[in-house]
C-alpha cells in the first residue's frame, strides 16, 4: 500500500511517499480501505520531534490519528462491525496509528459508523478535533444547558466543533477568530462573535461559565478574568498548559489541561449529531495524500478555517 512514512525528525518535506506492507488486523481490530486522514496541529508538532514523539516509537513512523473509510477485513472476534460498512475513527492517541496510508487497523472501540450526513473526507476529519471538543465541554468542564460558553480560535478545526457542541448541549455561545472569519463563527451558532484583532477580552466580557482555549499562552492567560466565579478553562494547548494553569492558581481561577482519548461511544455520539443537522465539519482544504506536506504547512501557519484533510483515491 502507499503511505506517508518520517524517516527523521523535521519539517514538511522529511515526509515521503512511500510503498510499503499493508498491515494485518489483530485481534478485536478491523482492517480499513482508508479513503480520508485528517491533519492536526499535533501532527505536524510530532513529526518535528514534539507533540507525541515520545510515545510513537522507533522512525520510521507513519503519521495520522483521524481516518474514514470502508471495512475490508475482520481480526479474529469481531462481531460488532462487518466488512463492507463505512466507519470513521480516531485511533491509538498518543501512540502512533498509521492514518496516512491506504489501510490503517483499527481497534473496535475506537471507531463508530459514519453518519450519512457527513461526506467521507469530513468524516475522516472528525475524530480527534470532534472528541476534544466533547470531552473538553462534556467530561473536563460538565456543560450545561445556558451556560455562557467561550471558545477562543472559534474557526479553528476542533473551536468550529466546540461552537457547534456547545449550542447543541443549550450554552450562550461566544467565539473569537480575526475579522475574515466573523461571518464563519456567525454561521457556526456563536450568539456573540469578537474580532481578536481589535477587542480585549478582559475588559469587554465577564460571566463566562466555560472557556474552550484553542490559543495557549498569553491569549489564554488574558482571557482569564472573563471568568466568573466557579468558571473554567480547558486550555488544549499542552505546550502551555502548565504556564496558563499556573497564571490562573496565582489568580484565582479553575484552569485544566486534556489530553484527548479515542473513545469509540463518543464518536458515535458526534455522529448522532450529525446525523440531526446539529454538527457539521467544515473542510478548509482537501488534498491528495501525496501532499501531507504541504498539508503541514498549511497547518503550521495556525490559521485554518475549519480542517485539513489528505485523500485517499
Ligand atoms: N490537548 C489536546 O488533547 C489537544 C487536542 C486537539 C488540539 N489541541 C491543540 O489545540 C490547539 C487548537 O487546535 P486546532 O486543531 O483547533 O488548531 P487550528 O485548526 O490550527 O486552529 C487554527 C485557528 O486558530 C485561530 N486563531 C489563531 N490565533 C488566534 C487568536 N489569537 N485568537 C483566536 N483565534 C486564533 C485561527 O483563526 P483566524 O484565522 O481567524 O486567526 C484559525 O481558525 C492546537 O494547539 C492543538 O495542538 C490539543
Amino acid at each position: 500500500m502507499k503511505a506517508i512514512r518520517l524517516h527523521a525528525f523535521g519539517g514538511p518535506e522529511n515526509l515521503t511517499l512511500e510503498e510499503v506492507d499493508t498491515p494485518i488486523p489483530a485481534r478485536g481490530e478491523v482492517l480499513i480501505r482508508n479513503r480520508a486522514a485528517g491533519v492536526n496541529p499535533i501532527d505536524w508538532k510530532t513529526c518535528s520531534g514534539g507533540g507525541a514523539s515520545a510515545f510513537i516509537g522507533e522512525l520510521p513512523y507513519i503519521p495520522g490519528w483521524e481516518c474514514a473509510g470502508t471495512i475490508e477485513a475482520l481480526g479474529d472476534g469481531v462481531s460488532e462491525f462487518s466488512v463492507g460498512d463505512e466507519v470513521f475513527g480516531f485511533l491509538r492517541f498518543p501512540e502512533a496509528a498509521g492514518c496516512y496510508a491506504e489501510y490503517v487497523c483499527a481497534p473496535i472501540n475506537q471507531i463508530a459508523k459514519r453518519p450519512q450526513a457527513l461526506s467521507v473526507e469530513a468524516a475522516g476529519s472528525l475524530g480527534l478535533a470532534g472528541l476534544t471538543a466533547w470531552q473538553a465541554l462534556h467530561d473536563k468542564a460538565g456543560i450545561q444547558a445556558g451556560q455562557r460558553v467561550l471558545v477562543l480560535a472559534a474557526a479553528g478545526g476542533v473551536g468550529h466543533l466546540a461552537v457547534q457542541l456547545a449550542k447543541a448541549a443549550g450554552a450562550h455561545v461566544i467565539g473569537t477568530a480575526s475579522s475574515a472569519n466573523q461571518d464563519f463563527i456567525a454561521s457556526l451558532g456563536c450568539d456573540e462573535c469578537i474580532d481578536y484583532t481589535s477587542a480585549n477580552l478582559s475588559v469587554s466580557l465577564r460571566d463566562i461559565d466555560i472557556i474552550i482555549d484553542g490559543v495557549g499562552g498569553a491569549t489564554a492567560i488574558e482571557a482569564l478574568p472573563c471568568l466568573k466565579s466557579g468558571g473554567v478553562m480547558v486550555t488544549l494547548p499542552s505546550v502551555t498548559a502548565a504556564e496558563v494553569a499556573q497564571a490562573g492558581e496565582k489568580s484565582g481561577y479553575q484552569v485544566m489541561g486534556i489530553r484527548v482519548e479515542p473513545n469509540g461511544a463518543d464518536l458515535a455520539k458526534l455522529a448522532a449529531l450529525a446525523e440531526t443537522g446539529q454538527l457539521t465539519l467544515s473542510l478548509a482544504q482537501a488534498l491528495p495524500l501525496a501532499e501531507a506536506g504541504e498539508a503541514h504547512r498549511l497547518s503550521a501557519s495556525g490559521h485554518q478555517r475549519g480542517k485539513l484533510v489528505l485523500t485517499l483515491a
